[in-house]
């Protein structure tokens, strides 16, 4: 997912309509639900970046763990020269750690969708791998980009780390990792990482930790909506759940209604029964099988995978067939 930053008038405005669009659409469906990407508004990014160290969740300290132990094979299979073009950098913590253990990449493309978050990746990235060129693409990754002209044809690899591909829906999944495939070019190889079917309690616990990080991030997404949206949710009226989805494979939120309830959305009137539920993410769990099929319906053939001793996560080099 992107993360906030600022965003100047002329798009916030356009960002409040999708909002409210998606939001009229998402509420007024017999299931109720909100678009996940919506999650992710100042506050949204703040408590995820809290989420990330949490005890429970075990997802991104597995995978910088991996990255690290396995930095030596890891380099060995991308081989020298690469350059590396990452899909929602984040705050650049797993780039470095990727660009410092790899031979000789010759660029770094971070490709993210707000430009104040991705000056601040590239600010990082400069200084802490120094002499290493940083090519800052500003685009939505998850619907089309291109590379600019500059940006080196040799072995490009992508990395898209953190499970993010777990957020989309799989056959959505599928096309955004054929997207990625067509971007890169012939030749291309990605880095993925991506979280693995395990025990539902460990699931459900990461999805809902003690200090209520996760309750906090869900319920902000009803914050925002009265913020931005002018809707009039009562917010202490709903509470956040998680739950392993075992058919899917995936662990959802949802926000539940505690009682019987109305809010207003524009001139809409939304009503909630007590009980009923808005699903607001799906995080989707891979066991290698299906990760392998995923990534042969997008082109991808998988050359090497690895994991840590307890088989939590799982970071993948695929390359293009
Ligand atoms: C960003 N994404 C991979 C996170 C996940 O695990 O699905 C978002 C998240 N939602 C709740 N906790 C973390």
């Amino acid at each position: 997912m992107s993360h906030a930053a600022p965003l100047d008038g002329g798009a916030a405005a356009e960002q409040r309509a999708a909002l409210r669009a998606d939001a009229l659409a998402g509420l007024s469906a017999p299931r109720k639900t909100l678009p996940c990407k919506w999650l992710y508004d100042a506050e949204g990014a703040r408590l995820f970046e809290a989420i990330t160290r949490q005890p429970e969740y075990y997802l991104t300290r597995t995978e910088i763990g991996i990255l690290r132990e396995q930095a030596p094979a890891i380099a060995a299979a991308v081989g020298p020269g690469a350059t590396v073009i990452e899909l929602g950098p984040g705050d650049g913590e797993k780039a470095v750690l990727l660009l410092s253990r790899l031979r000789a990449p010759t660029a770094y493309v971070p490709v993210e969708i707000a430009p104040e978050w991705l000056e601040a990746v590239a600010a990082r990235v400069s200084e802490e791998v120094p002499g290493l060129p940083v090519m800052p693409v500003v685009a939505d990754f998850t619907r089309s980009f291109g590379l600019p002209a500059g940006v080196p044809q040799g072995r490009r690899l992508g990395f898209f780390p953190g499970s993010t591909i777990g957020n989309f829906e799989v056959t959505d999944a599928a096309a955004l990792l054929r997207r990625i495939r067509v971007a890169l070019g012939p030749g291309a190889r990605l880095l993925l990482g991506a979280d693995l079917v395990k025990d539902p309690a460990v699931l459900e616990a990461a999805y809902d930790d003690a200090a209520g990080v996760t309750a906090a991030f869900n319920l902000n997404l009803l914050h925002r909506l009265n913020r931005e949206s002018g809707a009039d949710f009562d917010v202490s009226a709903f509470r956040h759940r998680a739950v392993w989805n075992a058919e899917e494979e995936r662990v959802e939120m949802h926000l539940v209604a505690t009682r019987a309830q109305r809010a207003h959305l524009g001139n809409r009137e939304l009503r909630f029964q007590a009980g009923e539920t808005i699903h607001t993410e799906s995080s989707h769990k891979y066991r290698p099988e299906r990760l392998e099929a995923l990534a042969d319906a997008a082109g991808w053939r998988a050359r090497e995978t690895w994991t840590d001793p307890a088989r939590l996560f799982s970071v993948w080099l695929l390359e293009a067939r």
